[in-house]
């Protein structure tokens, strides 16, 4: 059990050396707290975020994710005292973030888990005329029908929790179980589904997953609330395109973020990731359908233009692109479009003097290298940014979803990303 910790030990730490600073955290626990409690794509090591927070904010500041995902910037700010806000525009991605960041008594936890046992005993035993399962496209395809039959049962239990705090603890705890009981292919972020042949042998026993997870989801939740110093500040979690964030303008003194590589069609696809478990927990189920449209780059490619966008690296990349493939080409710069939109809304956002720790991968396009990290200072120059430095970042080791993006063809070793970039800006 961690101790409270002293607001002093997380006061900004900017005496450090910048060329000596190793960002990579080989061999650490990113699952620790409630960090843990369930998956998301492309999560930011909490390591780094915590890293950036303490070199670039002090005690009380308020630090803004533009992408907050899970929410890894915004756990890290609580237990370091920082106020934070995160957005993003995936509802599930906000749900869990808002699970994430809400500290509940292990008491209250462990009791509600008691009475919830309970009553998914008694409703297993009753008539189930009135079990509702969540109305989506070819259910059967997803999940044997016993395994629809049990979910049913646990959301209805769940259902009858009043306080909303605990309640959501509880649908975390569905959806992951819903995720892991149902036909899809496990560990991959896309929609797959198992092959026959594993269908066939896979029985999940649905309330023992449910069971197993929440008792491993209390103890992280109760780690985090024991390491909390003791007058932390709240997250404040907003379902938003970053771009149109409801953030007043020079109130951020910290961006730290990690947005997404590419268009989320073809590079980690966080909707389709989020889309069946979010049906178990009745999110906004077209909301979460349209996430991958309406992220960055999402929408039908723009026509190249030249001077839209001020990156000498953007416009020689753009054309390596286009011999390869001008579809891609296109998707490129859309992408890139969007994109300059969120780093002008940080730079509206920050406060004069402000920094922003963008911490990117160069993916592959149409077999092409491209130059994010060069990319993100340019275009951060261009709205009024002072590009401070760039942290190289090696990963030691990650899932590597993106290799299942178009541009790998058969006999090309595909893109195995082995570093990250940090690049800091300044207002
Ligand atoms: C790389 S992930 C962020 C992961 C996060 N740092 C974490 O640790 O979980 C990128 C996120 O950006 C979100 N996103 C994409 N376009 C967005 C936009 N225009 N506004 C807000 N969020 C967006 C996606 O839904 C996704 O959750």
């Amino acid at each position: 059990m961690m101790e409270q910790k002293r607001l002093a030990e997380f006061d900004s730490d900017d005496t450090a050396d910048d060329s000596e600073d190793d960002w990579t955290f080989a061999g650490v626990d990113t699952k620790y707290m409630t960090h843990g409690l369930h998956a998301y794509p492309a999560r930011m090591i909490p390591q780094v975020a915590r890293k950036l927070i303490l070199k670039y904010s002090k005690f009380g500041d308020t630090v803004w994710d533009p992408f907050s995902g899970s929410g890894s910037t915004l756990v890290e700010c609580m237990l370091t005292g920082r106020a934070s806000v995160g957005t993003d525009l995936n509802p599930f991605a906000t749900f869990l973030s808002r699970v994430k960041t809400t500290p509940i008594d292990f008491e209250i936890l462990r009791k509600a888990h008691e009475i919830l046992s309970k009553k998914i005993s008694t409703t297993r035993t009753e008539s189930h005329g009135s079990l509702e399962i969540p109305k989506m496209h070819n259910v059967d395809l997803w999940y044997k029908k016993y395994v629809q039959h049990d979910l049913a049962i646990i959301k209805k239990a769940i259902s009858s929790i009043i306080e909303d705090s605990v309640r959501d603890f509880f649908r975390l705890c569905l959806a992951h179980t819903a995720r892991e009981t149902s036909n899809l292919k496990k560990r991959e972020f896309k929609v797959v589904r198992m092959k026959e042949e594993e269908q066939k042998t896979f029985k999940p026993d649905v309330y023992q997953v449910f069971g197993d997870n929440i008792r491993r989801c209390i103890p992280l939740m109760q780690s985090f609330q024991n390491a909390l110093p003791e007058n932390y500040i709240k997250s404040k979690v907003i379902y938003s395109d970053n771009r149109t964030a409801p953030i007043n303008n020079n109130s951020i003194d910290l961006v730290v973020t990690s947005p997404p590589y590419g268009d989320h069609g073809t590079t980690v696809a966080y909707g389709q990731f989020s889309r069946y478990p979010a049906h178990w927990i009745s999110l906004d189920h077209e909301a979460v359908k349209t996430v991958d449209r309406r992220g960055l780059g999402g929408k039908s490619p723009r026509e190249f233009d030249e001077t839209a966008l001020d990156s000498d690296s953007i416009r020689s990349t753009y054309w390596k692109v286009h011999d390869n493939s001008p579809k891609r080409a296109k998707q490129f710069f859309n992408f890139f479009y969007d994109y300059n939109e969120s780093i002008e809304a940080m730079y509206k956002k920050l406060k004069s003097g402000g920094h922003a720790g963008i911490v990117i991968g160069n993916r592959l396009m149409a077999r092409v290298r491209i130059p994010t990290d060069k990319i993100t200072a340019e275009l951060g120059v261009a709205l009024g940014f002072k590009h401070v430095t760039t942290f190289p970042r090696n990963i030691p080791t990650k899932r590597m979803p993106w290799q299942n993006a178009p541009e790998n063809v058969e006999g090309f070793k595909a893109d195995t990303m082995h570093n990250e970039h940090i690049v800091i800006l300044a207002k």
